[in-house]
């Protein structure tokens, strides 16, 4: 693999577009025009050493040589400076507004805890040290992961996790899912990822969590769009930290995929931090089932037999939410069988009456079972422990 110079180039970027503005504000526009220059050659060389964001950095490099010509021409003042980085119309202004609104609209409120969550016990710990470290104060040298994956079979609480991420933190929350953004933002879904950030910072700390971002890779490259590849080379700019003035601000960004082998090397890059959620131990069968039985008398259950079965047929902790729900329905109808009569009765006669409940039994389970189907094999579950060892980590 080549060596990845990205790194050395946008810091060596970062330092000449200070060098210049300290030269322009000492009105040395010879050094000044030299600096802009040399700007310019540096997002060149990015571009030769990020083929996936190579536009990105093309575009900015001729704004660059662009200012240099106008220092030479003598037509550069303070207008030119904002040029630098694109002038900006009114309508420009409207049209990020309207990202920036959509971006917000995507916050979401969290109250889920680490409690809430059986097992991944691992998982847990290593996200707590992430954020910790993160949010304290620190060496420069020591730098938390901008980027977590979490992949691993669906229903395994990767979401759950994110959420619990922000909630622990009381985080601003984003959640956003690939493909909604794209079906809803298609040629546009690059600036939402562009808003979403901006917002992100100001609103800081924040964790960006991008659902299904194995819709945005460009591996399958036939059924990839243009809007789902410029989407993807934003969201990684982002990650690089191009724009992260003010690095002390936390911006995590956690993404989750089912298919993690759909990944292309660039999406896997910007996110070495990659964390196998994989399908719930016994123990941690037992856990969510008392998660999703909470309020009930489970005294007559065998817990240990429940949860054998379960991992038996590779269920997920959304099977297991499933299965506790289908039982829990078996024993209200048994206790409360003309239910649906009551449905002619207004809301605050229902209001009066309470549901009779008994301890669940059993054979609840044993009704709830023929249910509920995983649609894993193990092979797949192979398939996921395969890339965790070769990927994972
Ligand atoms: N480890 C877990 N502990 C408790 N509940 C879980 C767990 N995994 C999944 N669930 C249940 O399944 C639902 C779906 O999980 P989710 O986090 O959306 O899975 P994923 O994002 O991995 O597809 C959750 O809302 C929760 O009710
Ligand atoms: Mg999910």
């Amino acid at each position: 693999m080549p060596v990845d110079l990205s790194g050395p180039l946008l810091n060596e970027f970062e330092k000449t577009k200070k060098e210049f503005d300290r030269a322009l504000s000492q009105n040395d526009l010879e050094t000044a025009r030299k600096k802009a220059l040399k700007c310019a050659s540096l997002l060149r060389e990015l571009a030769k050493h990020v083929p996936y964001n190579s536009e990105f950095y093309l575009k900015k490099a001729k704004k660059w040589e662009k200012v240099a010509e106008q220092i030479e021409k003598g037509e550069y003042g303070k207008k030119a400076v904002v040029s630098a980085e694109g002038k900006r119309t009114q309508q420009d202004e409207d049209e990020e507004d309207q990202f920036k609104e959509y971006a917000r609209n995507l916050i979401a409120k969290s109250n889920v805890t680490w409690g809430d969550i059986g097992g991944l016990d691992e998982v847990k710990v290593l996200m707590m040290e992430t954020i910790v470290i993160s949010a304290l104060q620190r060496p420069k040298a020591i730098q938390p992961w901008k980027g977590i994956l979490l992949f691993g079979p669906p229903g395994t609480g990767k979401t759950l996790l994110a959420s619990a991420a922000a909630g622990s933190l009381n985080a601003t929350f984003f959640n956003v899912k690939a493909s909604n953004v794209l079906s809803k933002y298609f040629g546009e879904s690059s600036k939402i990822i562009t808003a979403i950030y901006d917002v992100a910072r100001k609103n800081a700390p924040s964790i960006v969590f991008i659902d299904e971002i194995d819709a945005l890779t460009t591996k399958r490259s036939n059924d990839t769009s243009e809007a789902s590849r410029r989407m993807l080379s934003t969201l990684l700019t982002e990650l690089e930290g191009f724009y992260d003035k003010g690095s002390d601000v936390l911006v995590l960004t956690l993404a989750a995929t089912n298919t993690p082998w759909d990944l292309d090397e660039a999406v896997l890059s910007r996110f070495p931090k990659r964390i196998y959620v994989p399908l719930p131990d016994k123990k941690a069968t037992r856990e969510i089932i008392k998660i999703n039985t909470k309020g009930l008398d489970i005294s007559k259950l065998d817990l240990d037999a429940i949860a054998e079965e379960s991992v038996r047929r590779l269920y997920s902790g959304r099977d297991i939410r499933n299965l506790c729900q289908e039982a829990i329905w078996n024993m209200i109808r048994e206790e409360n069988r003309d239910l649906y009569k009551l449905a002619n009765l207004p809301f605050h006669e229902l209001n009066k009456r309470s549901l009779r409940t008994r301890p669940l039994e059993m054979r609840d389970f044993e009704e709830a079972f023929k249910k509920i189907k995983s649609p894993l094999t193990r092979r797949d579950i192979e398939r996921y422990e395969k890339w965790a060892e070769e990927f994972g980590g």
